[in-house]
């Protein structure tokens, strides 16, 4: 069996049904804090069958050890933790509570019981101001908020862990910007309260919810001003994970990953593409910059490529789709 931790979430949610389509067999735990059991239960529609969930959180030791104690555990996908940026920045103890002590927890119970793969949740976060693009995974890292440090700081443990002990397989998959959901418009994204990022934030003006989207910065950079990211739709996110668990399973030790399309759009050319599909006018004003943000990020993916034979297939325009389906299937942010 495998185990997902954060199986309930956005990202989680479409590699358990991934996973399910290549009849793996699936553990999901899941505090719920930013989801909601009724994900589990629109996993269970699109893959027909049962998904066994326990509502536990990763920083109990007790509640890891009965699961592994009571199923037999070939590895475990590691993607429950926090990841709002900007609430990391007022947060930050509570989010490296979660994110580091959430994992250490997690990884002394697989220790304890030899279970010993991983793949880990990490983000382009880490490559910071890219210095060359599109960026390469040995490029330099640097993070400047507890969530970024957050992920460095784990992917660090993992590489010590490694280090010492080298029959471990660990897969630290960097993500660049997931969007979308998936074609069932069953799941996707819905995090407790507002969102942050664009995709969702782009979704809810386009469907009235919100009245102007606030484009970060106009003059950056860039051929229109604005920033550049990496997008990439979650379902090809997902079947990334499950090339990369297979490839795990198979002998492969510490490897880190860019998942991402290589390609890279404007916050303008989004926009664009997201009125297109949905036919609603996207009202924005071009404000300032936001702290932290980089003008432009995009993936070298040759190495997802070469490794895990994968690359994304699905184009923004997809993405867009999919995600305004998402959108008209949903009241409000806070409807789960
Ligand atoms: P999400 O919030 O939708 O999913 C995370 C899930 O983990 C949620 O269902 C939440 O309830 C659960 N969770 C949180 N803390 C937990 C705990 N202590 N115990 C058990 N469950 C817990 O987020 P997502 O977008 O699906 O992200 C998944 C992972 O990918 C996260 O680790 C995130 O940092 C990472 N990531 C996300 C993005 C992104 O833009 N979405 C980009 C790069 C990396
Ligand atoms: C994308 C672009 C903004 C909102 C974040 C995290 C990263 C990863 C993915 C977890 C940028 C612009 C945004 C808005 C805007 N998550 N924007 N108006 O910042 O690239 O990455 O999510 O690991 O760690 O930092 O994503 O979607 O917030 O922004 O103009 O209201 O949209 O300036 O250019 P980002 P995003």
């Amino acid at each position: 069996m495998i185990l997902v931790t954060g199986g309930a979430g956005y990202i989680g949610s479409h590699t358990v049904v991934e996973l399910a389509k290549k009849g793996h067999n699936i553990i999901v735990i899941d505090n719920l804090s930013n989801s909601s059991k009724k994900s589990i239960s629109n996993i269970q529609r699109i893959i027909g069958k049962k998904v066994l969930f326990f509502p536990y959180d990763v920083r109990n030791r007790r509640d890891l050890m009965r699961v592994f104690n009571s199923y037999d555990i070939e590895g475990v996908l590691h993607f429950a933790g926090s990841k709002a940026v900007g609430e990391s920045v007022q947060k930050p103890i509570e989010y490296y509570l979660n994110n580091i002590s959430g994992t250490l927890t997690l990884l002394d119970v697989m220790k304890y019981h030899q279970c010993k793969k991983i793949i880990f949740s990490s983000s382009a976060t880490v490559y910071g101001n890219p210095k060359e693009l599109p960026i390469k995974e040995n490029a330099s890292l640097s993070v400047i908020n507890p969530y970024g440090r957050s992920k460095l700081i784990i992917e660090d443990i993992l590489k010590d862990l490694y280090q010492s002990d080298n029959s471990w397989g660990i897969g630290i998959l960097r993500y660049f910007n997931p969007v979308g959901s998936h074609h069932s418009g069953l799941i996707g994204e819905q995090p407790n309260g507002m969102p942050t990022n664009l995709m969702p934030i782009v979704s809810m003006v386009a469907a009235g919810k919100i009245e102007r989207l606030k484009i970060f910065g106009g003059d950056y950079e860039t051929d229109d001003g604005t920033g550049i990211r990496d997008y990439i739709h979650v379902e090809d996110l997902a079947k990334g994970h499950v090339k990369a668990f297979d490839i795990l399973k198979n002998g492969f030790k510490l490897e880190i990953i860019n998942l991402g399309t290589g390609k890279g759009y404007s916050v303008l050319e989004l926009v664009r593409e997201y009125e297109k599909v949905s036919k609603c006018k996207i009202n924005f004003d071009i404000t300032e910059r936001r702290e932290g943000d980089v003008a432009c990020c995009f993936a070298d993916v040759s190495y997802a490529k070469k490794v895990l034979n994968w690359s994304a297939q699905y184009n923004l325009e997809y993405m867009c789709e999919s995600s305004w389906k998402w959108q008209k299937s949903i009241s409000n942010p806070l409807d789960k």
